[in-house]
């Protein structure tokens, strides 16, 4: 009977043991895999932030650091260059400077540009966040020397505010009023040196004595097809993306001119060379993805084919178009409307906007 008990325990035993080894292989394998998946993941999750690092680096990257690496737009980096030298040799700032033209062409880009040249601090103010005469004094007053003051949108600046700028322009004072009632006084308070660089995407919306303040006015122009490659071929390099030359030119040819309009098409094609692991854009798949995109012939987008296509039978006025495309008229002016006049699909005439022979022909055939 003790034998028999013995047999079993030992058999029970044996059991045990068995079971235990197969758990410790169990165990064993299950964490070998998981090293091995959190090694493949580990390697994942670093591939990842590589990338969004590449990323973030091609950002500042695609911005030119240099008036020598600004691309196109050459006359007025000629002239530019040489108001900063001459300030640069008088150690002064130069006069106010304004740049007007439609949005994505470099204004911005430029007045850091110039504040890097001349070895001072940029201050960077956008128009409409200047609501109460307090917020421009507290601005100008507030300002370290030697200060480029960039006001974009210059055009939504209040006129009001506009008053203030007129005297810390001209004369680098503002006037303030102090105290309250009887005990009321003006004083003149004298400002750092400062230079003011405006940008507009709509000069006529400018006031003619703020305008009249700025002795130089640069406008700036949609790049050409040479430009906007030399913007392309440098990016593509800055992306690490490789595209064949007839791919390049296809590209070229739709980004309406404009540097913003281009990197954000290129944006779009590295999220495309990410995913689907490719070594070389062709020109097939260029033209498949562009339209994909939306980005049609000659950069033309939705919006332009329905504006085009508005007016096939008759002139319209600006409020009416902006009605049918559900777009600001602001936006039409400045963006929709530049692009389709330089094509010479349209023009514009005291009955509203028409389609030029050219526009007809286009609309007619190719839409
Ligand atoms: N001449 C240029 N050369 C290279 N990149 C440019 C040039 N002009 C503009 N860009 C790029 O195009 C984008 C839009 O420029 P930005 O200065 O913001 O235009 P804007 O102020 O006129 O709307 C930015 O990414 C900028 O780096
Ligand atoms: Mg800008």
């Amino acid at each position: 009977m003790k034998k028999c008990q013995e047999v079993d325990e030992r058999i029970l035993l044996t059991f045990v043991g068995y079971l235990l080894s197969i758990g410790t292989m169990i165990i064993s394998n299950h964490l070998q895999e998981n090293d091995q998946k959190n090694k493949i993941q580990s390697k994942a999750q670093e591939e990842l932030a590589d990338l969004n690092a590449q990323l973030k680096e091609f950002e500042n990257n695609l911005r030119p650091k240099n008036m020598n690496a600004y691309i196109g737009q050459k006359k007025v980096v000629r002239q530019l260059k040489l108001i900063i030298d001459s300030a640069n040799i008088r150690s002064v700032l130069p006069e106010h400077i304004m740049f007007y033209g439609q949005p994505g062409l470099g204004k911005t880009t430029l007045a850091s540009l110039i504040s890097n040249e001349l070895g001072a601090h940029l201050k960077t103010i956008a128009a409409p966040a200047l609501q109460k005469s307090g917020d421009v004094v507290s601005l100008l007053i507030n300002m370290e020397p030697n200060t480029i003051l960039f006001i974009d949108e210059i055009h939504r600046l209040k006129a009001p505010l506009e008053e203030i700028m007129y005297s810390a322009m001209e004369d680098k004072v503002v006037d303030l009023v102090m105290g309250k009632g009887q005990g009321v006084s003006l004083g003149r308070f004298d400002l750092n040196d400062f230079m003011i660089v405006g940008a507009t995407t709509q000069l006529g919306k400018v006031s003619k004595p703020l305008k009249d303040r700025f002795p130089t006015l640069f406008q700036l122009e949609p790049y050409d097809e040479v430009d906007i490659l030399e913007l392309l071929d440098k990016n593509l390099d800055v992306l690490k993306i490789k595209m064949t030359e007839d791919a390049r030119i296809v590209l070229a040819r739709r980004c309406r001119g404009v540097p913003r309009i281009a990197n954000n098409i290129l944006k779009r094609f590295k999220d495309l060379q990410v995913v689907h692991k490719i070594r070389e854009i062709d020109k097939t798949t260029t033209l498949e993805f562009l339209d994909e995109l939306g980005v049609h012939e000659n950069g033309l987008t939705k919006s332009d084919i329905l504006y085009l296509k508005s007016l096939k039978d008759s002139s319209l006025g600006l409020k009416t178009l902006s009605g049918i495309l559900l777009e600001e008229a602001e936006t039409l002016e400045t963006v929709v409307e530049p692009y389709l006049i330089h094509l010479g699909y349209v023009d514009k005439s005291s009955d509203g906007r028409r389609l030029t022979p050219k526009g007809k022909v286009y609309v007619e055939n190719k839409l």
